[in-house]
């Protein structure tokens, strides 16, 4: 593994970094205050080619490798995680998905403008609904149902957690056809969300990410076309794992700009606040919390990256996501806390940011697989 990016690898980190200050810093504090969607940044990241990075540009991606996706993920999440989570679902979860498993004509129907992130001049984004009331770590105990009618499937169910679930055009639906094979009888459809008997949910009054968008969606004897099934009959779970497994590393990345925003912000504020007749940098106290912030920040970037160049090179990267993403949360929870810590009574009110991240940092040890699920994945495939 080379630790030298390239020059291109640099000028994408660089763009991130500078859309993230100009485009997503304006503003972040009212729209996480007001759950308010970021539309209007997405749309500008769309324009950038952040929505299908790492999609071939015969699809309408830019055709970027995940190293580059894990350096703008992290630029873009240490200003505003609500941007990033959107960008990470349809980029990881929704066009990987369905260039890696999907049909030439799913590609050019639904891949093409996804990788755009804009159709007729209007956002098309998508969403993976795999959680529901009752499977959420326990996914393979889905509840919805695509019974099989022949040439179409009929779709009947509720999905919950939805990241996008209001603002995607698109759906990535898991769901249960041959109940009597748990696992082995799901199948992922693609559904399109003005379809008749598709009904979204109220938008979650979160902890975090307030600006993303997470409601449930419902699914009333919704017809799916056969064609809009991704991969063989009963697929479905396998196409869900894999896909989660480059989620992750999103995710993890995610999780990476949390933790490194709050450390930036606190290095920041510990030259400028003095107490005891001195600027609080020169305390050992706090020092110390730095060099530590510092050091696990060093690690969870390492590990991110080492998950996103196994994917480049083809290899299994299903431990080294797991073990990126359990790790970099647990990160990213961590220096926010030491962040506000650092801040004092300042850290606690919202013009210093530090409280917005260490409340955003929460969510990244839950979904895309808690860090309980994420020990699971790891355990298992050491002691196989
Ligand atoms: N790749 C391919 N196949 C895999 C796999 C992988 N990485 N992991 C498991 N499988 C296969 C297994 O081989 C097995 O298939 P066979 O029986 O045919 O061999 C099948 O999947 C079932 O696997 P397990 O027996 O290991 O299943 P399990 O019930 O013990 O659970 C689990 C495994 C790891 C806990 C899994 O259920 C899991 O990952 N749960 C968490 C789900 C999750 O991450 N949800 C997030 C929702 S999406 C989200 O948050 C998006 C958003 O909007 C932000």
């Amino acid at each position: 593994m080379d630790l030298e990016f390239t020059e291109e690898q640099l000028m994408i980190k660089q763009a991130a970094r500078d859309f993230a200050i100009t485009e997503c810093l304006p503003g972040v504090i009212e729209r996480d205050e007001q759950q308010r969607f970021p539309k209007e940044q997405i749309k500008k990241l769309a324009e950038l080619g952040f929505m299908g990075m790492m999609v071939s540009p015969e699809y309408g991606g830019s055709g970027m490798d995940t190293v580059s996706y894990v350096l703008a993920m992290e630029e873009i999440s240490k200003i505003d995680a609500s941007v990033s989570v959107c960008m990470s679902v349809n980029n990881s979860l929704v066009c990987w998905g369905i260039e890696a498993y999907g049909t030439e004509e799913q590609k050019q129907k639904y891949l093409t403008p996804l990788a755009q992130g804009i159709k007729d001049g209007e956002l098309y984004i998508g969403a993976f609904l795999l959680s529901e009331p009752e499977a959420g770590s326990d996914a393979t105990s889905q509840h919805t149902i695509a019974e099989d009618m022949g040439d179409h499937y009929l779709l009947n169910g509720t999905k919950n957690w939805i990241t996008n679930g209001s603002t995607a055009s698109v759906y990535l639906v898991m769901a249960q056809t041959h109940p009597g094979e748990k696992h082995r009888g799901i199948n992922t459809l693609i559904v399109e969300k003005n379809w008749p008997g598709v009904t979204v949910g109220n938008k979650e009054n979160k902890l975090g990410i307030r600006g993303s968008d997470t409601t449930s969606i419902m699914f009333t004897d919704v017809k799916v076309p056969k064609e809009n099934r991704v991969g063989e009959d009963g697929f479905g779970f396998k196409f869900a794992m894999k896909t989660l497994a480059g989620g992750r590393i999103g995710i993890a990345s995610q999780a990476l700009g949390i933790a490194s925003g709050a450390y930036e912000m606190a290095v920041e504020y510990a030259k400028q606040r003095k107490a005891f007749g001195k600027e609080i940098m020169h305390h050992q106290a706090i020092q110390f919390k730095l060099a530590d912030m510092a050091t696990k920040i060093e690690a969870a970037r390492l590990l991110c990256l080492k998950a996103a160049w196994e994917k480049d090179q083809k290899k299994d990267y299903t431990i080294s996501s797991s073990m990126a993403k359990v790790f970099s949360s647990e990160t990213a929870m961590w220096s926010a806390i030491e962040a506000v810590q650092i801040h004092g009574g300042y850290g606690f009110v919202k013009e210093y940011h530090v409280e917005r991240l260490m409340r955003d940092a929460k969510i990244t040890q839950i979904y895309e697989g808690t860090s309980e699920v994420q020990r699971i994945v790891i355990s298992r495939a050491l002691l196989q």
